[in-house]
């Protein structure tokens, strides 16, 4: 009997090891593969966590505070000498974004500030040298990771800290006078700051295990000033990228258009797009990074905070047009999510908890399927289910034009109960319905569920 469980065992770590080498092998991302494989669980887990979490925390007004604010690295450096996030539990940021439904975390390890977030070698400008004296970010990967999420980072390309980034028209010692540029970085060399970029982003994507995106933040090449893809050396940052994490994926705003390898997705900010993103007239893979409040670093006194409902409809309407939705937390200097951000999570948790078929593994519906007043439509096609989102609860019926003989169930989702439907009309003296030979009408109980954002699932023929 002993013999017999020691050797299942063995059987069993045996058949694991061989799966897992599997599933290496299938990551190396080899340049021909085509993109939308490397990316299929991206496009299916479609709801990601942005964490911006630095020193601009203790300001608390916009983590662009010391550009805004003009400030001198010595003035500057007063956070730096204070920060001490003694609440910092990062298993506890894990367990409230798996609740909420999120399935991969994108964290700032360098912001523009400059300052990082691990024990980099390459600079002392870095967590370990603050009152708090510990590494962040190890514990953070972790933690996320033991709760199945993956794992992306941000990393800064404008620097202003280093001495060797050139001073240019967001960097908080811009002169009035831009004649006096040239002067001011003639010891500045932006080499050596590539060379230090490339060094860090090697420790980033060497020491932390696979890391699953890449979110590089920007280029402004436009206008008087700026910096552009060869100021970062863009392709060489790529190129070190997919080296490094074969299955990586790498955001769009290094600058880099000519070549569609060097970038696997769009990065629309703070707005929602019409309809699906197109590049040279192809639907692209697409993430809106949004805020709950306006600004992405902990803003004390910011008050335009969007609503639980908001940001459901949010992500609702992101997956239907085929994007996934990176939804920001700004950590406060203490090291916990303030109540603001928690309640709006656990509004979505509430509300994936019963919903999430209807956002994973969806897309915008196939245009066959219209989308009825006031609703949203997201589709799942590998198991052909339609998801109606109903934004304004209508009087008992539902007109679904044109979708006589496409549907074989339907249910509402949060308690799979069944909605009866029909497609003859209705002919009395005070209510005739006017609808299509094809249209179908859906029965709706007049009490409209008690969800944020009610959703009807058709299964389809
Ligand atoms: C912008 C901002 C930055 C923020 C980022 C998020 O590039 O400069 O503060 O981190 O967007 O996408």
């Amino acid at each position: 009997m002993k013999r017999t469980i020691i050797y299942t065992l063995f059987l069993l770590s045996f058949v694991c090891q061989q799966a897992n080498a599997t599933h290496i092998v299938q990551n190396q991302y080899d340049s021909s593969l085509n993109q939308s494989e490397h990316m299929s669980w991206w496009t299916h887990d479609r709801f990601g966590l942005f964490i911006h979490w630095g020193l601009y925390a203790m300001p608390a007004r916009h983590e662009w505070v010391k550009s805004r604010e003009k400030m001198s690295d010595e003035h500057y450096n007063r956070y730096k000498n204070l920060f001490n996030p003694d609440l910092y539990n990062p298993e506890e940021w894990a367990y409230m974004a798996k609740a909420a439904g999120v399935k991969y975390m994108v964290f700032t390890t360098k912001h523009h500030d400059g300052f990082c977030m691990w024990d980099s070698k390459y600079t002392d400008y870095k967590i370990t040298n603050t009152p708090y004296k510990k590494d962040v970010l190890k514990p953070l990967v972790n933690a996320f990771r033991n709760e199945g999420i993956r794992i992306g980072f941000y990393y800064s390309l404008l620097d202003w800290h280093h001495p060797d980034f050139t001073i240019d028209r967001n960097h908080p010692q811009m002169p009035q006078n831009p004649e006096l540029l040239k002067e001011l970085n003639k010891n500045r060399n932006m080499a050596k700051y590539r060379e230090y970029m490339k060094n860090q982003l090697t420790e980033l994507l060497t020491e932390f295990g696979q890391i699953d995106e890449l979110f590089m933040d920007y280029t402004y090449a436009e206008g008087e000033n700026g910096k552009n893809s060869k100021d970062w050396d863009a392709e060489g940052i790529v190129k070190l990228a997919r080296k490094l994490q074969p299955q990586i994926i790498i955001n769009n705003r290094l600058g880099l258009t000519e070549n569609r390898q060097d970038w696997d997705y769009i990065t629309p900010e703070q707005f929602m797009p019409q309809q699906w993103p197109t590049v040279n007239s192809q639907r692209v893979p697409w993430e809106t990074c949004q805020t709950f409040s306006g600004s992405w670093g902990y803003h004390r006194d910011e008050y335009s905070w969007k609503s639980v409902h908001q940001l459901i409809v949010m992500l609702a309407e992101t997956v239907s047009k085929g994007g996934n939705l990176l939804l920001n937390v700004g950590p406060t200097a203490r090291g916990v999510f303030d109540e603001r951000a928690i309640e709006r999570l656990n509004g979505l948790a509430h509300w994936m908890r019963f919903h999430s078929s209807a956002i994973y593994g969806c897309t915008a519906a196939p245009t066959e399927y219209a989308c009825p007043n006031n609703c949203i439509l997201t589709y799942n096609p590998n198991t052909n289910r339609l998801y109606i989102h109903v934004l304004e609860w209508p009087f008992k019926s539902l007109y679904l034009k044109q979708y006589k003989g496409k549907i074989k169930y339907a249910q509402l989702l949060n308690d799979n109960s069944e909605l009866k439907f029909r497609t003859e009309t209705k002919k009395g003296s005070h209510m005739t319905e006017n609808t299509g030979a094809d249209d179908v009408i859906i029965t709706l109980p007049v009490e409209r569920p008690n969800v944020e954002l009610p959703v009807i699932e058709l299964i389809l023929e």
